[in-house]
């Protein structure tokens, strides 16, 4: 018999937006594919030449691991992110301040048992990255706007925050994504007014979630319209090792004994294979140019994609070239319509040119009704160093369904 915490735990099972890959990573890959689905950062020599050697770097420092980590983090580890931060934001940040967590997911999980009660709301847009997995484990319910035109978030997701907040007064708090997953746009200023303003009249607590800071284009950084915004972060897309599983929160003084006091709760401390791995990779990222060229060649791998998803847009796809991050939106709503056929079949269609991408259903909670929703794919250059090549295929099998063939 399933138990009722289980059945109700089941509504946010993640293992089905990030399927099982765990037995497709083991087989050999095959040629010719090219892999714009899950959003790995990956496939960047130099990465992996700075893990090998922070790995051997390790490997003096065993009897470390020979004892348990504390409950506060690794404190050098803390005062290198505080340097990092500040030299992507120009913030400065106490190293007491940081949390260090089990990815970023961990993190917002952490931050909604902390900052809600259950039966709390939070909001959030979908398409988006499934934070409802992470809340709905903490308890905290969903005030989420389906945006049928997803690349409508950028002019209105403050003002339909501001009309949610009016509605409903047990929305504790806000999940803002810049570069947004999966668009890869920034808030309009006027947006972020409008969001801070409510938040701060409703005390409704903002977390920026901010891992995709260092793909970001470099100008004004969201976190300065913010005061007492919690930040979430990672090394899984800056750094291209979402296999560490390492996170951290920044938060306000007053907040970060309660965000400690849940993870200790949970799991003493950080794995502190990660946090030495982790250590020694910021060794090197603060001496060299590491994120930068981490970022430039993901903004190579977009700028490729783009030559190629350009002759698209006359066949009743939208899409548009993102500001940042690694992900690319399709929204084929009208092509699907006039090929009767669902976006999960046009994702079949790229499979058969040879490319995998993420279709729609996958990114959209348990329940979100589909006449809402909008008919997308997404595609994420961060795990494909070829995406010119990729695109084209695109671009053929696109063609192909819109001459019905
Ligand atoms: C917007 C966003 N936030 C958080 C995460 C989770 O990151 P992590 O791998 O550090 O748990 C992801 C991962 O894809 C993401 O896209």
């Amino acid at each position: 018999m399933i138990s009722r915490r289980a059945q109700h735990e089941m509504r946010s099972d993640l293992t089905k937006f990030f399927s099982s890959f765990f037995r497709e990573y083991e087989q050999k890959t095959t040629n010719g594919m090219f892999d714009l689905s899950i959003g790995n950062v990956c496939g960047i020599p130099a990465v992996e030449e700075t893990l090998l050697t922070a790995l051997k770097h390790v490997g003096q420092k065993v009897s470390r691991l020979t004892k348990y980590p504390g409950t506060q983090g690794y404190f050098p580890l803390n005062q290198k992110i505080a340097e990092l931060v500040k030299r992507e934001t120009k913030k400065t940040v106490n190293p007491e301040d940081i949390i260090l967590t089990n990815g970023a997911l961990d993190g917002l999980y952490q931050l909604f048992y902390t900052m809600c009660n259950p039966g709390d709301y939070f909001y959030y847009c979908s398409p988006s990255f499934p934070y409802w997995s992470p809340a709905d484990k903490a308890g905290v319910k969903s005030s989420v706007v389906v945006y049928k035109n997803p690349f409508d978030y950028a002019h209105t997701y403050g003002s339909i925050f501001q009309k949610k907040v009016q509605q409903n007064k047990l929305i504790k708090l806000a999940v803002v994504n810049e570069p947004h997953n999966p668009i890869g746009k920034s808030l309009e200023p006027e947006q972020i007014k409008i969001l801070r303003d409510t938040a701060n009249d409703n005390d409704v607590q903002i977390v920026l979630d901010e891992v995709y800071r260092s793909f970001a284009p470099e100008k004004k950084w969201i976190g300065e319209s913010f005061d007492n915004a919690v930040m979430v972060d990672s090394f899984s897309k800056r750094f291209g090792m979402p296999g560490l599983r390492l996170g951290f929160i920044h938060a306000p003084k007053e907040i970060v004994p309660y965000v400690r006091a849940g993870m200790a709760n949970q799991v003493v401390g950080m794995n502190m294979l990660t946090a030495l791995v982790a250590d020694s990779v910021l060794e090197t990222a603060l001496t060299t140019n590491f994120t930068k060229f981490i970022a430039r060649e993901i903004a190579r791998r977009q700028s490729k994609l783009d030559n190629a998803l350009r002759k698209i847009s006359s066949y009743g796809v939208v899409t548009h070239r993102p500001e940042g991050g690694i992900y690319r939106l399709l929204a084929v709503d009208e092509l699907v319509e006039n090929n009767k056929m669902d976006a999960l079949t046009v994702c079949q269609q790229l499979e058969k040119h040879h490319v995998k991408a993420v279709p729609g259903i996958k990114l959209f909670a348990d329940g979100t009704d589909p006449v809402r929703s909008p008919k997308i794919l997404r595609l994420s250059v961060g795990g494909e160093p070829h995406t010119e090549e990729a695109g084209e295929k695109i671009v053929e099998a696109i063609e192909e369904i819109a001459r019905g063939s």
